[in-house]
C-alpha cells in the first residue's frame, strides 16, 4: 500500500481486519517495524479520536509522530494551481508539501470540505495536492469527502460483533441511518461507510435517510435506499447513526424533524442491533441519552478500534515502502 484515501488502495479488506485485530491482541508485537522512521499528523480542522489513535498506532509501531495544527499554527496555505497569492493564503502546498516529505517518512493529512462547492470538494484538491507534491506516502485521516480509517474501523467493529453474535449463516443486516443535527455536516463519513461496506461485500446494506438527502450515486450503489427509517430499522444487526447534509442541493439542512432521531423504541423491532456513530455525537439530537448509555451501543469500542485500524494503515504503508 503506497497512500491510504480510500477503500480502493486496500487490496483485501478482511485480511486488513484480521491485521488490525492482530494488533489489538498484542500492540507491541511489531515495534521495530517503524524504527527511526517519523511520522507527520497535519490538522486543517479539528480532532480528537483520529489523533490520538493514529499517534498511539504509530508509537506502537515504533514511530515518532510529530502532530502540526495547520489551522491555527502554519501558515494559510494555498491549493489552487496558478493562483496569483495576493490574497491571505501565505504559502502554497508546491512549496509546503515537498518540506514535509523531507521531514518524515509518511504524512498524514485532515481536511474537511468546504460544503459551498461541490465540484472542489469531490475532486479532493487538498489530499491530492499533498499526494502530488509530498512524494510519500500520505494517509487521509478524513478528506473532503471520505473518512477510510473510521471506515475500516466500523468494519473492525462489525467484524468482533458477527463473531460474538453467531450470525454466520445469514449475511448481517446492516442499516446507515441519516439523523437530525443542528449544522451542516460534510458527507464524508456515510460516503465512506457506504463505500467500504458495499466493497465489503457480506452484509445486506440499506441506507435510510429524508428525501433529498441521497448521497452521491458512486458510493452508494448496491444498497438498497429508503424513506421509511422504520421498515429500514426492522431486523437490523447493526445500525450506524449519522448526520449529513444535502449532496444534490449541495452543503444544504432541508429536514430538522427531530422524529428522524434514534430511540429506544426505535431499536425495539431489530434485531438487538448495536448501535454505532463515529463520534462526536450530539445526544438527544442524533441518538438518545438511552439508547448511547444502553448496552446495545458499541460507540467507544468503535472508538477505541481506530487504534488498531491505523495501526494495520501504517503497517502496510512501511511494509510496502521496504
Ligand atoms: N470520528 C472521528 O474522526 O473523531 P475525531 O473528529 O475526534 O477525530
Amino acid at each position: 500500500m503506497r497512500n491510504f484515501v480510500s477503500v480502493h488502495d486496500v487490496s483485501d479488506i478482511n485480511a486488513l481486519v484480521k491485521k488490525a485485530l492482530k494488533y489489538k491482541a498484542d500492540p507491541f508485537c511489531d515495534r521495530s517495524l517503524g524504527r527511526d522512521k517519523r511520522i507527520g499528523l497535519l490538522f486543517l480542522n479539528p480532532s480528537m479520536r483520529t489523533r490520538l489513535s493514529t499517534q498511539i498506532a504509530a508509537q506502537n509501531l515504533g514511530m515518532e509522530p510529530i502532530g502540526f495544527n495547520v489551522d491555527k499554527e502554519g501558515w494559510s496555505l494555498e491549493f489552487e494551481e496558478e493562483a496569483i497569492m495576493s490574497g491571505h493564503t501565505v504559502e502554497h502546498v508546491k512549496d509546503a508539501a515537498p518540506i514535509m516529505g523531507k521531514y518524515f517518512d509518511i504524512l498524514c493529512i485532515r481536511t474537511f470540505p468546504s460544503l459551498k462547492n461541490k465540484q472542489d470538494d469531490y475532486s479532493e484538491l487538498y489530499i491530492n495536492q499533498f499526494i502530488r507534491y509530498s512524494g510519500i506516502p500520505v494517509v487521509s485521516l478524513e478528506s473532503a469527502t471520505l473518512h477510510p480509517l473510521q471506515s475500516l474501523t466500523d468494519i473492525i467493529t462489525i467484524t468482533e460483533h458477527l463473531e460474538a453474535l453467531k450470525v454466520h449463516r445469514r449475511r448481517p443486516r446492516i442499516v446507515l441511518t441519516w439523523a437530525p443535527h443542528v449544522k451542516p455536516l460534510p458527507q464524508c463519513v456515510a460516503n465512506s461507510f457506504a463505500q467500504w461496506i458495499n466493497a465489503w461485500g457480506q452484509s445486506e446494506f440499506v441506507i435510510t435517510h429524508p428525501e433529498d438527502y441521497e448521497l452521491d450515486e458512486q458510493f452508494t450503489k448496491g444498497a438498497s435506499i429508503t424513506h421509511d427509517q422504520d421498515s429500514a430499522l426492522k431486523n437490523a444487526d447493526f445500525i450506524y447513526v449519522k448526520n449529513w447534509s444535502t449532496y444534490k442541493d449541495y452543503g444544504k439542512i432541508y429536514c430538522y424533524d427531530p422524529s428522524w432521531m434514534l430511540t429506544r423504541e426505535k431499536i425495539t423491532p431489530t434485531n438487538d442491533a448495536k448501535v454505532m456513530h463515529c463520534l462526536p455525537v450530539r445526544r438527544n439530537v442524533e441518538l438518545s441519552d438511552e439508547v448511547l448509555d444502553s448496552a446495545n451501543s458499541v460507540v467507544t469500542q468503535e472508538a477505541a478500534n481506530r487504534v488498531w485500524a491505523a495501526q494495520a494503515v501504517l503497517s502496510e504503508i512501511l511494509n510496502s515502502a521496504g
